[in-house]
Formats: C-alpha cells, sequence, structure tokens
C-alpha cells in the first residue's frame, strides 16, 4: 500500500497560503487538500476555484478539493477549469452522485465521494467501481480541530473490506482529527490516504510532521502501528 499525506490548508495561515504550501511540499506532501465550503451545507464558508486557480500557477502537486456544498454539479467546471486535480463531492449534497461522478471524469479530474459520520456505506455500494476515492470523515465538516470520531476505525475497516470485495482500486482517504494518535490505526484498517489539518500546520515543524504522520501510517500498515519497542 503507497501512503498519500494530503494537508488541509484549512487551519493553515491564510494570508500566506503559498508558503504554507511549500513548507508541506518540503516534508514530501503528495497532495493539498482543499476545503470547500459554502455556508449552506456545512455552517461555514472557505474558498473556491479562484483559489485552486492561483495555487495551481505555482505548483503541479495534485489539488485534492473536498466539496462541502450543496448542488455540488455547479461547480465541476470550474473547478476543472481552474487546475484541480481531483473532486470528492458529499453523497449527503444529491441525490444523483453517479452523473456527477461521471461528469467530473469526464472533465478530467479524479471521482471521489465523501460520507459524514452518520452516512451508512451502502450510499456508495452500487457505485464502488466508479470511484477513484472514498472519503470516510472521521468528524462532522465544517471546521478543522475538532476531536477525531472513533467509530470511523471500524467504518474504515468495512469500507476497505467493500472496495476490496468489488475490486475497487479507489484511494481510501479519511479526513478529520487524524494525527500521530490515530493515524496508524486507520491504516491499520485499511485507510490509504490521510488528510491532517490543525496536526500539521501547528506543529512548529509542518515538513517533519508531514514525515512523522507517513513513517506512523506505513507502520500501522505494516501491522506495527509505530510503537516504538
Ligand atoms: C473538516 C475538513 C477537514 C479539516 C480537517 O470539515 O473537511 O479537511 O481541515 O482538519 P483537522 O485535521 O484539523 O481535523
Ligand atoms: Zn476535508
Amino acid at each position: 500500500m503507497t501512503v498519500r499525506i494530503a494537508p488541509s490548508v484549512l487551519n493553515s495561515d491564510l494570508a500566506h497560503l503559498m508558503d504554507e504550501v511549500e513548507r508541506v511540499l518540503a516534508g514530501g506532501a503528495d497532495q493539498i487538500h482543499l476545503d470547500v465550503m459554502d455556508g449552506h451545507f456545512v455552517p461555514n464558508l472557505t474558498f473556491g476555484a479562484p483559489v485552486v486557480k492561483a495555487l495551481r500557477r505555482f505548483t503541479e502537486i495534485p489539488l485534492d478539493c473536498h466539496l462541502m456544498v450543496e448542488h455540488p454539479e455547479t461547480y465541476l467546471e470550474p473547478f476543472a477549469e481552474a487546475g484541480a486535480t481531483g473532486l470528492t463531492i458529499h453523497a449527503e449534497a444529491t441525490d444523483h452522485l453517479e452523473r456527477h461522478l461521471s461528469e467530473i471524469r469526464r472533465l478530467g479530474m479524479h471521482a471521489g465521494v465523501a460520507l459524514n459520520p452518520a452516512t451508512p456505506l451502502a450510499a456508495v455500494e452500487e457505485i464502488a467501481e466508479e470511484l477513484d476515492l472514498l472519503l470516510v470523515m472521521s468528524v462532522n465538516p465544517g471546521f478543522g480541530g475538532q476531536p477525531f470520531w472513533d467509530p470511523a476505525i471500524d467504518k474504515v475497516r468495512r469500507a476497505r473490506t467493500l472496495l476490496d470485495a468489488r475490486h475497487s482500486r479507489a484511494r481510501l482517504e479519511v479526513d478529520g482529527g487524524v494525527a500521530r494518535e490515530t493515524i496508524g490505526q486507520l491504516a491499520a484498517a485499511g485507510a490509504d490516504t490521510f488528510v491532517a489539518g490543525v496536526a500539521i500546520f501547528s506543529a512548529q515543524d509542518a515538513a517533519a510532521e508531514v514525515r512523522e504522520l507517513r513513517r506512523l501510517a506505513q507502520a500501522g500498515a505494516a501491522g506495527g502501528l509505530g510503537r516504538k519497542a
């Protein structure tokens, strides 16, 4: 399994966004996670396609856009034009998941679905083969720095079973409260892509934190959970 670390810039210093991105690139971050919120689907507002476009001028790194918005179909083309690499839409935000996933792919991006803590995995069971990414939320979306929702570990385990049973090659991503204390167990449960916001950007050395999270995830995936003997 290849571990991917996806720093979320939500709680970084947004006045110096590209500098913040460079800090985590120095630690080997695999992709940047951008939390797009519309003030309706979640009670918070952040940024949209113009920020993706601005970052894209300075970096080639994959931009993993997590759309916490109603009517996600409205935003697919603008994000594609801005240079997004992948779009993850919420199962709770639309009755037409399959249609929007196809459209995301047609626009040349990776297509992902996110599930809130209360949303069962059954929401994606019929479309598992069409996913490039399944995002299991381990907090209720809207804010960084929230406590980790423990049942996410078992949900990740069941998601891994579902994806494997369908021979899906989708990445299995987890988002919310991912930190040194939780990442090993999540990797052991079968997650392979880890979003982390506050854990990375509140660390003194963000690059070193990316490296440490990767080490713990790799150890967890290998069965050791990164504990030192
Ligand atoms: C929450 C966002 C997350 C958030 C994670 O709604 O989807 O990506 O930035 O932040 P931490 O890692 O601080 O929980
Ligand atoms: Zn997110």
